[in-house]
């Protein structure tokens, strides 16, 4: 059964009803362009082939009730006064989007709904921006509001923002907004209109590999590195005045090396990283672009070794994943993605290498590490959408 259907069936069962729409939204990867979203530089990211599955119908009043599979929980909320919740935390992803649309003027009033999906939880592909642009979706079916998908991406970041808590950028939501089959999202972050989609080729995978490593505080390790970037920017607003520079975006690599000298060590590292992964988002895309697929993995891997030595966002378990993969077959590059810290990385590989790609690098890590890692072959995907039931 597919996973729509399955979600059509569990709605009927837990609320004695059909569903009338389906909000869907995918997971994503961050395969170039890390921590450049909120310093308003490139990205170049997929949408996967996993999603998040959100079906509903509007009901009268203004109470909603989702029941979510993953979890077998059930939880509800009232729609005109959505309030933090720290027992089911999944639903204040739902909760943040009507606290978000309604702040916007929008009334949401009463819905039931079921969530399901495939995106593995907690393995860095972003299931919970999945299911914020999956809950736009939803609402704004089932309440009528149009939208485009830029301001969804947008709503659906604010809700992760201002009502979770959580200060990322905007790679995520955008990207599980506008992905498209066999295709990268590039994006330049201080224009949302400036996206562009780069063709990948139906013969190239993204595996996605788990290293099931966790690490304790890392939003607070996020915000520490978004703080350094905003102070390194204002440090070279000073030395570049008076030409405008509001973020990192504004430095260029020439910038950087003729005025870092009274910097701390590790801001100015940290700085590096933000303005050098600038240019290899760009180099990427121009190297797929003329489909040099080996220029473009070359680019991952200085990513990553530029996340290990000068952002200081990768981890131990990270670094042997990134290690282990040398060398075998179909590789192109790889690389961690997303905020770091532990989660995935991400291997571009030839498709018909895949499956052997993702056997082998299992037993390295295993080898290496004793943990058993987590593989998940990827398609690069369309973005998200609602259907009507
Ligand atoms: C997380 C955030 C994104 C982005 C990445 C790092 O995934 O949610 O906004 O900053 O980290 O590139």
């Amino acid at each position: 059964m597919n996973l729509i259907a399955r979600a059509e069936a569990t709605f009927k069962q837990k609320f004695d009803a059909p569903a009338t729409f389906c909000g869907i939204a995918p997971g994503r990867i961050e395969v170039l362009g890390n921590h450049t979203d909120y310093n308003e530089g490139y990205i170049l990211a997929a949408a996967i082939d996993r999603e998040i599955i959100l079906c509903g119908r509007a009901c009268e009043g203004t109470k909603a009730t989702v029941y979510a599979s993953s979890y077998d929980a059930k939880e509800s909320f009232d729609t005109s006064s959505p309030t933090l919740n720290s027992e089911n935390f999944w639903i204040n992803y739902i909760q943040g989007v009507v606290s978000e649309l309604n702040k916007q003027g929008i009334t949401i009033g009463g819905f039931e709904a079921v969530l399901d999906g495939n995106v593995p939880l907690g393995a860095g592909l972003s299931s919970s921006a999945a299911l914020e642009v999956a809950t736009t979706y939803l609402l704004k079916a089932l309440f009528g509001f149009s939208m485009d998908p830029i301001a969804i991406a947008l709503t659906s970041q604010a809700a992760e923002n201002n009502f979770v808590g959580m200060n990322c950028g905007i790679l995520d939501q955008f990207s599980s907004a506008m992905g498209k089959e066999d295709n990268l999202v590039f994006l330049d972050c201080r224009d949302l209109n400036k996206y562009r989609h780069i063709p990948l080729g139906n013969n190239i995978e993204l595996v996605i590999a788990n290293t099931k490593a966790k690490h304790s505080l890392v939003d607070g390790a996020y915000n520490q590195l978004r703080n350094s970037c905003f102070d390194a920017a204002k440090y070279y607003a000073q030395k570049l005045a008076p030409r405008p520079v509001t973020h990192l975006r504004d430095v260029s690599v020439t910038d950087m090396e003729l005025y870092s000298a009274d910097m701390s060590e590790t801001t100015r590292k940290r700085a590096k990283h933000i303005i050098t992964e600038n240019q290899r988002v760009l180099d990427g895309v121009a190297a797929l672009e003329h489909g040099n697929l080996q220029k473009m993995g070359e680019c991952m891997n200085l990513s990553h070794l530029s996340s290990r030595d000068d952002f200081g966002n990768s981890c131990n378990e990270l670094d042997i994943m990134y290690a282990c993969a040398e060398n075998i077959p179909g590789l192109f590059g790889r690389r961690l993605s997303g905020g770091g810290f532990g989660g995935c990385t991400v291997n571009l590989i030839s498709a018909d290498k895949a499956d052997d790609f993702a056997e082998e690098l299992t037993r390295r890590y295993r080898q290496e590490t004793g943990i058993e890692p987590e593989m998940h072959i990827c398609k690069a995907w369309n973005g998200a959408h609602s259907i009507s039931l």
